[in-house]
């Protein structure tokens, strides 16, 4: 069983991209779902096939779903939140305010989550191809199984305590069965889930990009992130890229056709250097390619398309790369940033930090880092090669000063 999640900046064809993987995979045999868990589906547009809450049959072996997650957290979780309102007034709070504080944060994306886990746990199909929400969302999404769990052990601790204090007039205005019952389950649950989206064999994440500065700079970030939460990153797929451009090495992109139209050739020029710019930034994951088509990609036609333009013969369900693409290490209080780059010769290599961007030259080779909150609060030390990997030491800030000692009360 597979899960490939896409995710990117909005607009840069995530939907277009799962739907055409998905169709590719139940060509190729395989039993699919595509599901989307962005809010403002797009899924059923894209497959130009009405679909709903529950997988949709839309093709030979291929299904798709839009989970309506905020029907869904009313419908489930609707009592467990007014039960939460009730405690919280209880303890004084104004309405307006126990209402605000007793929203459990992410529940809408842990709703998203869970449907994956369950389809991927029933087995009913092989393939799960991710259509997600824009990356600050999907980022949430995905960073949100350990700040909730840690919320909702918070909350479950405390309202068994509330409950026990006030006794009986609670227990009247609770909802028919115990809704605190679920939330130990629910954890559990989160908790199994994390293990299968951090899982190589099973998941991997696919940042899809569009030759342009503030496009690329987001899919950086989203690379770096999640590689700092462990979450498997395997290839990068360029859409949207003009036509006449030619890659003539890792880094070397040149406009071989350009345009009868100055505006036309000028994209280009732009394309072709933002391309290279993703070569060098993204090394060393593979990277697929996909044309900016005359026409919207709506349809299965279209789709299978773009599908074959991009991945080709190849089962784009396969692992396309293995291993970590940055490792974040601890060495006593320093961290250390481990980037693989195993073709480059061992020469001197010069840093240079900007707030969170890092910049690294190591002969003609360039290429700039955007550094996790973490690392970019810390300046960047020196960097060396190890076996065939960079590693630059983030040494500890300095420790701020102690407080003074407080006066002795006379
Ligand atoms: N290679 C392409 N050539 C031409 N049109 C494309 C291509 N890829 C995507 N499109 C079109 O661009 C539009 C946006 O694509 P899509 O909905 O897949 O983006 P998205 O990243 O999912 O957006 P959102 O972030 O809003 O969910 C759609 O109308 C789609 O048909
Ligand atoms: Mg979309």
């Amino acid at each position: 069983m597979r899960i490939i999640l896409y995710l990117g900046k909005g607009g840069v064809g995530k939907t277009t991209i799962a739907a055409a993987t998905g169709l590719r995979c139940a060509e190729l045999g395989h039993r699919t779902l595509v599901v989307s868990t962005d809010i403002a589906h797009s899924l059923a547009d894209s497959l130009d096939h009405p679909l709903g809450n529950e997988p949709t049959p839309v093709a030979p072996n291929l299904y798709a779903q839009e989970i309506n997650v905020v029907e869904e957290v009313r419908e489930h979780w609707g009592k467990l939140q007014g039960y939460l309102g009730h405690l919280l007034q209880r303890r004084g709070m104004g309405k307006a305010i126990a209402e605000e504080l007793s929203i459990i944060p992410g529940m809408e994306e842990v709703v998203s989550l869970l449907h994956i886990q369950a389809h991927a746990e029933q087995g009913r199909f092989d393939r799960i191809i991710v259509d997600a929400a824009p990356t600050g969302e999907t980022m949430r999404l995905l960073t949100m199984p350990e700040s909730f769990q840690w919320y909702v052990e918070r909350f479950y601790n405390w309202g068994d305590t509330a409950i026990r204090w006030t006794g009986g007039i609670l227990r009247r205005l609770m909802p028919d069965k115990d809704p605190l019952a679920k939330l130990p389950r629910l954890v559990e649950d989160v908790n199994r889930l994390r293990e299968v989206l951090t899982d190589p064999q099973t998941t991997s994440y696919r940042v899809v990009l569009n030759p342009e500065r503030m496009v690329i700079r987001e899919g950086a970030r989203a690379v770096s992130y999640l590689a700092l939460f462990g979450y498997p990153v395997d290839a990068v797929v360029v859409n949207r890229i003009l036509p006449g451009l030619v890659s003539r090495a890792p880094g070397q992109v040149e406009v071989a056709q350009p345009s009868q139209d100055p505006y036309l050739a000028g994209l280009q020029t732009i394309q072709a250097r933002y391309l290279a710019e993703i070569e060098r930034d993204f090394y060393p994951l593979p990277i697929f390619r996909a044309g900016w088509l005359e026409q919207e990609v709506v349809g299965l036609d279209a789709l299978h398309e773009l599908a074959q333009a991009i991945y080709g013969p190849a089962d784009p369900a396969q692992v396309f790369f293995h291993g970590p693409t940055q490792e974040i290490l601890e060495e006593g209080d320093d961290l250390v940033l481990v980037l693989p780059l195993p073709h480059l010769e061992l020469e001197k290599v010069r840093l240079t930090k900007r707030g969170d961007e890092l910049f690294i030259t190591v002969g003609n080779f360039k290429r700039e880092l955007l550094l996790p909150g973490v690392l970019a609060q810390r300046p960047a030390a020196d960097a060396t090669f190890v076996d065939g990997a960079l590693r630059i030491r983030f040494p500890a800030p300095e420790p701020l000063p102690a407080p003074e000692e407080a006066a002795p009360s006379p």
